[in-house]
C-alpha cells in the first residue's frame, strides 16, 4: 500500500486511474479544483471500489498554482511516520483549440502548476512522479508507429506546455539523486469503466472525436463531421491510436510499480495500443456497439492533424510489462454504457 496524491484526480483519465488505485489498495488524496470536472465523479468512483474505500479517498478542492492548496494536500497525505510516497499529476488543461486562444493560460497551469507542484514535493522530500504527458509532443510523425526516440516537435502551444514540462523533469531528475520520475505519453483516450457509472463528459461541444460520435449517437447532436477524406490512409479518413481508458488507469498503476520498486528512474514512455484505426472505422464500430445509425459528412481537413499517429508501444511493454488488453469493440461497448446511462453527463450541480 501507498499512500499517493493524485491531481486533476476527479477528471476524466484521473478518475478511472484512482478507481484501479483503490482497487489494488492505495490510500489517496486527490487535489483538484474541478476546473473541468465534476465532485460527482469522485463519489461514484469510491462507490465502485466497494466497502472500506471511502476512508482511503480524501478530496481537496483547491489549485495546483496556489502553495496552499498543496501545503494543504501533503499534509493530509502525510502519515504520522512518513510523507506522501508518489504522486500522479494529471490536473492540467488540454484543449488544442482554446491553447491557440489562450496561451498563457496555458502555461500557467500546465507549466506554472507543474513548477509549484514539484517544489512542494522537494519541500516534502517526495520525489516519486508519474506525469501525464501527450502524443501531441511528436507534432507531424516522421515515424510510423513512433517510438519515444522520435524528434519531440510540438505544433501548437498545449504540446509546447508539455514538452516543457518533461524538459522540467529532465533537469530536476539531473539536479540530484533520489528522483524516480516517469512521464507517459498517452495516445487517444477513449471509452469508459464497463460500469458506464464513470466517463468522460466534456464541457460544451467536444473536441476529440469520440465523445462526439457519443453524443450523436444518443442524439445530442446531429451528425459527425469527418475531418478530411483525402488522408494517404486505407479509407482516407484519418487514423489514430484509441486507448480504452482502463487500459490507460492500468498502464498508471504499473508505472507506480516500477517507480517505487526500484532506484532513480526517468522513464519517458509512450501508452498505446500499438493499432490504428481510422475515423470511419471508430464511426462503424460505433454503430455496431449502440446499434444505431450514426450520421456523418465528410468535411474539409481540420488544420493542425496529421494523417496517422499510431504508438510504437513496446518500450512500455518491456519496462513495466504492461500491455493493452481491450480492443476497439470494448471500447465502443463501455463508451455506449456510459453515454447511453448518462446522455447529459454528470449531474451539474446548480
Ligand atoms: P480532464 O480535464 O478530464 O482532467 C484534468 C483535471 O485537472 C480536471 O479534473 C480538472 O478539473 C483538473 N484541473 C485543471 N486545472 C487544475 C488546477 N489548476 N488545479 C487543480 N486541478 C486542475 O482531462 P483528462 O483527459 O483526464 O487529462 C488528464 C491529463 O492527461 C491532462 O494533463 C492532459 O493534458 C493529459 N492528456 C490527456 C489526453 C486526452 O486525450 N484526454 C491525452 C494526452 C494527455
Ligand atoms: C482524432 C481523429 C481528427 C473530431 C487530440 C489532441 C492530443 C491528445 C488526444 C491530449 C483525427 C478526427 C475529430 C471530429 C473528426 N490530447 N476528427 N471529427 O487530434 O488525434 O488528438 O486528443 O493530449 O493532443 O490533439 O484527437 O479525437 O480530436 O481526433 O474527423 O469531430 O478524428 O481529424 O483524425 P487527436 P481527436
Amino acid at each position: 500500500m501507498a499512500r499517493l496524491l493524485i491531481t486533476g484526480g476527479a477528471g476524466f483519465i484521473g478518475s478511472h486511474t484512482c478507481l484501479v488505485l483503490l482497487e489494488a489498495g492505495h490510500e489517496l488524496v486527490v487535489l483538484d479544483n474541478y476546473a473541468n470536472s465534476s465532485p460527482e465523479a469522485l463519489r461514484r468512483v469510491v462507490e465502485l471500489a466497494g466497502p472500506g474505500a471511502e476512508g482511503r479517498l480524501q478530496v481537496i478542492e483547491g489549485d495546483i498554482r496556489r502553495s496552499a492548496d498543496l501545503e494543504r494536500a501533503f499534509a493530509e497525505g502525510a502519515s504520522t511516520e512518513a510523507e506522501l510516497d508518489a504522486v500522479i499529476h494529471f490536473a492540467g488543461l488540454k484543449a488544442v483549440g482554446e491553447s491557440v486562444a489562450q496561451p498563457l493560460r496555458y502555461w500557467d497551469v500546465n507549466v506554472s502548476g507543474s513548477q509549484h507542484l514539484l517544489a512542494a514535493m522537494a519541500a516534502h522530500g517526495c520525489r516519486t512522479l508519474v506525469f501525464s504527458s501527450s502524443a501531441t509532443l511528436y507534432g507531424y510523425p516522421e515515424t510510423v508507429p513512433i517510438p519515444e526516440s522520435a524528434p519531440i516537435q510540438p505544433i501548437n502551444p498545449y504540446g509546447y506546455t508539455k514538452a516543457a514540462v518533461e524538459q522540467m523533469l529532465r533537469d530536476v531528475a539531473a539536479s540530484e539523486p533520489g528522483w524516480r520520475i516517469a512521464s507517459l505519453r498517452y495516445f487517444n483516450p477513449v471509452g469508459a469503466h464497463p460500469s458506464g457509472r464513470i466517463g468522460e463528459d466534456p464541457n460544451g461541444v467536444p473536441n476529440n472525436l469520440f465523445p462526439f460520435i457519443s453524443q450523436v449517437a444518443v442524439g445530442r447532436r446531429e451528425q459527425v463531421q469527418v475531418f478530411g477524406g483525402d488522408w494517404p490512409t486505407r479509407d482516407g479518413s484519418g487514423v489514430r491510436d484509441y486507448i480504452h481508458v482502463m487500459d490507460l488507469a492500468e498502464g498508471h498503476l504499473a508505472a507506480l510499480k516500477a517507480l517505487l520498486s526500484g532506484g532513480d528512474q526517468l522513464l519517458q514512455l509512450n501508452l498505446g495500443s500499438g493499432q490504428g484505426h481510422s475515423v470511419l472505422e471508430v464511426i462503424a464500430a460505433f454503430a455496431q456497439a449502440c446499434g444505431r445509425t450514426i450520421p456523418y459528412e465528410v468535411v474539409a481537413r481540420r488544420p493542425g492533424d496529421a494523417a496517422t499517429t499510431v504508438a510504437d508501444a513496446t518500450a512500455a511493454a518491456k519496462t513495466l510489462g504492461w500491455r493493452t488488453q481491450r480492443d476497439l469493440a470494448s471500447i465502443c461497448r463501455d463508451g455506449w454504457c456510459w453515454q447511453s446511462n448518462n446522455p447529459q453527463g454528470y449531474p451539474k450541480l446548480s
